[in-house]
């Protein structure tokens, strides 16, 4: 089906200016008058409507009626003109086809819906402007990070969904059976035993430990994938399935990748404001007033930085009465983070040096003895955003990380193994694909930065 996109016609309208065209799309908007119609076709690829211009006494009565339904699908030839606003351009119909006809049944009719209602239609939602421009937000934040990675010597490798070993510890791994439900085995060996993989699996939290695998061979590398977590956790920023990009480095220190995840946060923004300028906007008018001047200054400006101990300090004299008691040790709660993003820095800051005790197996043990060389980044407005560690590289250290938290050693003799056979000082982060886009959108639930959401209770 031979067809100009509408972005085209936008972008190259001195090229189609009073020539033919054919074009193809949705109708978002329509008005009828005595003796002209209009309606404002959207086909997905840009922000911009495009006004269809229709001479009443060249269309019968019957056809024109049904093409006028919100959300029929309409093509449409006929000559581009000028439109009533700057840049923009109308078509004048010649011809119509409907493709699609839209029952009058169809929810999107009012203007605004509210988001609630809106997560109810996730097959239709997609056809708001919100989402819309979500999802190019999206698709141009995923080519980003291919692309800052790619230019930076880094190798792209697909760690494995399916896994047997728990990555954070934190026994949130969706089980991966094939087994029903058995409630006369008599162990769990016994269960598993019959199972597809004759062992336990799941499926994966973090594709680290196997980008460690192959950091420790390739030099620099990061996965890009999905991740899963069976988290309890009801909150506006967790997700049952969410994407994590994941950048591991041989011969590199915290300082190291605190200097790279800061270069790719300031890529992919800078990437944002040149390439979605229309849909930024959009999300700067609707949902966070001065999301832009946000986004210029996280690209043009010094991320900051506090040691752990520092922050609980500056917890403790902020005054507030937190639901959640500091003390030197806890693990930083929402109310915490907002605290420190939202009103001491009001920029992205990284948070480093954490407690051993509330951090994973796998960070280096700092010579204190009492903390790991990891660091969080938090933004404004939604908390953690990155989880970041340079990793233990001593047998020795790791081998008693896994024993004081009584994982099982088998699951971690491959992953021991690197610091036998030639052991370097190495890094790496998780950046939360989903978390970046709130930040990015203003969109205050991570429910509306994906299509089909997977959250606790809810498989839309
Ligand atoms: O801090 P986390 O748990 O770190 C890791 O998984 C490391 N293995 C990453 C690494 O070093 N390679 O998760 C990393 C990021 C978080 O900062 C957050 O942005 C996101 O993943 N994240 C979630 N996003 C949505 N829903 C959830 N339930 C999330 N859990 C983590
Ligand atoms: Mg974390």
């Amino acid at each position: 089906m031979k067809r100009v996109e509408l972005k085209e016609l936008t972008e190259k309208k001195a090229e189609y200016l009073n020539k033919e065209v054919t074009v193809c799309g949705w109708v978002r908007t329509s008005r009828d008058s005595k003796n002209v119609a209009f309606a404002e076709l959207n086909d997905g690829s840009a922000m911009r409507h495009t006004q269809i211009v229709f001479d009443k006494s060249k269309f019968a009565p019957d056809i024109l009626g049904n093409c006028l339904n919100l959300g029929s699908a309409l093509k449409i030839t006929g000559k581009l003109v000028e439109g009533m606003k700057a840049e923009a351009v109308e078509i004048v119909a010649e011809k119509v086809e409907l493709l699609g006809e839209c029952d009058l049944s169809y929810p999107l009719q009012k203007k605004r819906h509210t988001m609630e209602y809106l997560r109810t239609i996730p097959h239709l939602r997609v056809r708001t402007n919100t989402f819309n421009a979500m999802f190019r937000i999206r698709s141009e934040l995923s080519y980003a990070l291919h692309e800052f990675f790619h230019k930076n010597g880094f190798y792209y490798v697909h760690t494995p969904i399916i896994t047997g070993s728990d990555c954070e510890g934190a026994g949130e791994i969706f089980k991966v059976t094939t087994v029903g439900y058995a409630p006369n085995v008599k162990s769990e060996e016994d269960y598993y035993k019959n199972d597809f993989f004759g062992c336990a699996a799941g499926l994966t939290v973090s594709g680290q430990l196997e980008g460690e695998v192959m950091a420790t061979a390739m030099g620099k590398i990061y996965t890009f994938g999905p991740t899963f977590r069976a988290e309890n956790s009801n909150t506006p920023r967790h997700a049952a399935e969410f994407w994590q990009i994941e950048p591991e480095v041989a011969f590199a220190e915290l300082d190291d990748i605190i200097e790279i995840a800061t270069d790719m946060i300031k890529y992919i923004v800078r990437h944002l404001l040149t390439r979605c300028a229309d849909e930024l906007k959009f999300f700067d008018e609707r949902f966070e007033k001065g999301l832009i001047a946000k986004l210029e200054n996280v690209a043009n400006s010094e991320f900051a930085r506090v040691d752990y101990t520092d922050a609980i300090e500056i917890l403790k004299k902020s005054g507030k009465q937190f639901v959640y008691p500091v003390e030197w040790g806890c693990d930083l709660q929402t109310e915490h983070e907002r605290y420190l993003t939202d009103e001491v820095y009001n920029k992205p800051v990284f948070v480093v040096n954490y407690p051993k005790d509330i951090k994973s197996f796998y960070m280096k043990l700092n010579p204190d003895g009492k903390t790991v060389a990891a660091t969080d980044l938090l933004v404004p407005g939604v908390g953690e955003i990155i989880g970041c560690s340079e990793r233990e590289n001593d047998y020795g250290k790791l081998l008693k990380a896994i024993e004081v938290r009584n994982m099982k050693m088998s699951d971690y003799e491959q992953y021991l193994d690197l610091r036998k056979f030639g052991s370097v000082p190495h890094s790496g982060f998780g950046l939360g694909l989903e978390r970046m886009l709130m930040y990015v959108t203003g969109i205050g639930n991570i429910r509306d930065t994906q299509i089909f959401a997977r959250t606790k209770s809810n498989l839309s």
